[in-house]
């Protein structure tokens, strides 16, 4: 059993294979959060809760003879706002009287075998999975208002889920002010942040901060989970490292506003709050109507970050990710975005798929710009219907031609957006989010669509299903360009408007699902400027996302890099570009942009119409390699191997086979240096005793120095290494000379 309660004690036990989730109901019906961190078998960890009074901390009416015992000072599972608790709250609301205090206490207890769905939302699913889940009631008997607090334990996985459902029971309506997925009480840590902040085309960069005595808050008000400050996080010891200390993570699964709220207390313990953002946010709960938040993935790791990550690896490719694209291969694809732009017509995009198939491209993706009067990106959003003039033969014939030669075909969408300058605007200007009395942000010179208008959704559905019924569609590119302003929607009062963000969302939602639902056989590539909205609430709709408009190689292995913290390989989209590149103007080698671009879900994004003979036959070699490895990269265990301070010189990443068969380790050398240090790595997660050969080098290492350069295979062959020298001695590689040299290493146990 993973849950279980001591009727005595008043404890709750959450436990997974590694570890233990605590919770206490105290003497005036407060539920505590005691615990949570690596397994203690089941000890009543309560005694870590210590009763002091602190000064200017108010205790409840029924316990004021008791000082020690205060809201200002208890780990509290849900905190709220108004009953004592002066740090950052997890729940608000303000009821018909003005009052703006919930004081919640414990009422009852649920446990259910299997997982449950979020209704309207996202969540990790469990049909495969042993999963207990545990309901909660907690009530405010005065505001006649109850919250479930619902906890999914996935116990060979080491997971937690949780979220928060808000119901009003009262006759009277009261407005919600905040209403986030979880909070959690960390008792006497002394603990570092860990987030991933960006910008566009600059996506998931990792920054590590020591928590100090005041509230740090990373989130978006874009109405995108947004390229700028990701819903994951984690805390983690101040000298834990990729593989020792304690580090917890804490992922939402929504692709909205969110806000994680992180404040080191008076006394030194840190308090989490994670969930749909506060600010602009409110819900209006009438007698018997609910709120539920999104749902929140929590994993704990004793052995440091590389752990933590192949925990959520593990949890959003088995569980979150749509399973029908979880085990099969897929293609390889050549997208014209880059390689065109705008400009194309029916004749090109025929060039591009002759000679993407020549090189032995899998699949051809036709981006933006097919559709409606789009020539540029200032029309044609909304307008779902073919551009005769650029494409004669419709989606039908290019999808043909693409499947006569044995390609698969995709095609791009923005769904939510509209433009002015389109037929859809025209005839339904208040479709678009827009504050009636002011001229709007423009972004992209494109409006939000109202998503949370149910006959916009069914519009957009039809439209799109007409599209696709037209033709042999493999694949759909899902993007979103513009961070929403102007919440506001024509079709809701005004003491409603605070709900329009969420509401877009499980517009937005809907959509998606019945895309899924009408075409399972579609595979949905999530897009929103590149990474702007990569998050598991996403992923549950489509297994990848491109990962950044920034498709350069170099920039991209910290792009990656940030992003591959929380989510795995296969959910990463990543192709080849051209060099120079788009986006900063640097040259790499091809082989290089190969490797990197390999560390995800690999494909093209060039005109290959451009290309040499040469670089055909390159990528020929390319798709072939990664079609070799596609098991251990998309299936495999990955490692971080490099670290902060080796990175100013290489960079460098682990696929290890589940079985510790096969691993593939590739390393690229940013800063080349004369006379250099040799190159030299740990690897991690092999056999100890088995023994392993390298089996093939990839490298992009043509003009190193002959006493110097990457040994011959027939060299390597002679050597055997056992798993346990290469993972506590190490790998001492050649020096890389030239521009971005980089080397991707097979190694085989025999
Ligand atoms: C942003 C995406 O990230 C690009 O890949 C491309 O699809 C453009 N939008 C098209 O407008």
């Amino acid at each position: 059993m993973a849950i279980n309660f001591n009727e005595k004690k008043k404890i709750f036990f959450l436990t997974t294979k590694n570890t233990e989730y605590q919770m206490k109901i105290n003497e005036y019906d407060m539920l505590l959060h005691t615990y949570y961190g690596a397994s203690v078998g089941k000890t009543d960890m309560s005694y870590l809760v210590r009763e002091i009074d602190r000064g200017f901390s108010g205790n409840p009416y029924e316990g004021r003879d008791k000082r020690g015992i205060s809201p200002d000072t208890l780990p509290f599972e849900y905190s709220t706002y108004g009953a004592g608790d002066f740090r950052v709250n997890a729940a608000g609301v303000i009821l018909s009287n003005g009052s703006r205090t919930m004081d919640l206490r414990y009422k009852s207890y649920s446990v259910s075998e299997g997982k449950k769905e979020l209704s309207g939302l996202p969540y990790v699913r469990g049909e495969e999975d042993n999963v207990q889940m545990l309901e909660i009631i907690l009530e405010d008997k005065t505001a006649n208002i109850e919250v479930c607090l619902t906890y999914g334990v996935f116990e060979e996985k080491d997971i937690i889920t949780r979220s928060a459902m808000i119901k009003n029971n009262s006759d009277k309506p009261c407005q919600l002010t905040k209403a986030a997925s979880m909070s959690m009480d960390l008792l006497h840590k002394k603990m570092d942040l860990i987030h991933f902040h960006g910008r566009h085309a600059m996506e998931r960069q990792v920054e590590r901060v020591q928590l100090t005595h005041d509230i740090h808050v990373v989130g978006s008000k874009r109405g995108t989970s947004s390229h700028h400050n990701n819903p994951f996080i984690i805390l983690c010891d101040h000298d834990a490292t990729e593989n020792n200390g304690e580090c917890y993570g804490f992922m939402l699964v929504y692709s909205g506003n969110h806000a994680e709220e992180i404040e080191v207390d008076q006394a030194g313990s840190i308090r989490v709050v994670s969930g749909i953002g506060s600010e602009g946010f409110s819900w209006l709960l009438n007698k018997d109507e609910s709120f539920v938040t999104p749902e929140i993935i929590m994993a704990y790791s004793g052995n440091g970050l590389n752990e933590l990550s192949y925990l959520y690896h593990r949890i959003i490719r088995e569980n979150v990710c749509p399973k029908e694209f979880r085990d099969v291969k897929r293609p390889v694809l050549i997208n014209n975005w880059e390689g065109t732009y705008f400009n194309f017509d029916e004749k090109s995009l025929f060039e591009i798929v002759d000679a993407g198939h020549e090189a032995g491209i899998e699949m051809f993706v036709l981006d933006d710009g097919w559709f409606g009067k789009r020539d540029d990106d200032n029309s044609g959003l909304g307008d779902w219907f073919v551009n005769d003039r650029k494409l004669p033969g419709g989606i039908t014939k290019i999808a043909e031609h693409a499947d006569s030669l044995g390609m698969k075909f995709g095609l791009w969408f923005e769904p939510e957006m509209v433009n002015e300058d389109s037929d859809l605007f025209r005839t339904h200007p208040d479709w678009a989010l827009c504050d009636p009395d002011r001229k709007p942000v423009m972004g992209r010179n494109q409006l939000v669509l109202d998503m949370s208008r149910k006959e916009v959704v069914d519009y957009i559905f039809e439209s799109m299903a007409k599209v696709i019924d037209s033709a042999k569609i493999s694949y759909i590119k899902w993007d979103f360009n513009r961070s929403m302003a102007n919440i506001y929607s024509n079709a809701l009062p005004a003491d409603r408007q605070g709900e329009v963000a969420h509401r877009f969302m499980l517009g937005t939602y809907d959509l998606l699902s019945r895309i899924r639902k009408n075409y399972p056989e579609i595979m949905m590539e999530g897009c929103s400027g590149g990474g702007g909205r990569f998050d598991a609430g996403i992923l549950f709709y489509s297994p990848q996302i491109w990962c950044s408009d920034n498709s350069e190689a170099i920039n991209r292995l910290k792009i990656q890099k940030g992003t591959g913290f929380g989510y795995p390989v296969s959910t990463m989209g990543s192709h080849v570009s051209a060099s120079p590149n788009h986006q900063n103007g640097r040259e790499v080698p091809f082989i290089t942009r190969a490797i990197i671009a390999m560390s995800g879900t690999f494909g093209y994004e060039l005109d290959p119409r451009k290309l040499s003979d040469e670089e055909k036959e390159e990528i020929k070699k390319e798709v072939s390699l990664f079609n070799r490895y596609y098991d251990l990269i998309q299936r495999g265990r990955y490692f971080r191997i490099s670290n902060e301070k080796t990175e100013d010189y290489f960079t460098s990443w682990q696929f290890v086979s589940g079985d510790k068969s096969e691993s593939l380790v590739s390393l690229v050398v940013t800063d080349v240096r004369a006379n250099p240090e040799i190159p030299f790595i740990k690897l991690q997660g092999l056999d100890p005793e088995g023994e392993y050969v390298i089996d093939n080098i990839f490298t992009s290492v043509t003009n190193a120095p002959e006493e110097a350069g990457i040994k011959s295979k027939e060299e390597k062959d002679k050597i055997r290494y056992s798993g346990r020298a290469l993972m506590n001695g190490g790998l001492a590689l050649d020096p890389l000379y030239g521009v971005y040299p980089s080397v991707q290493i097979h190694l085989k146990r025999l």
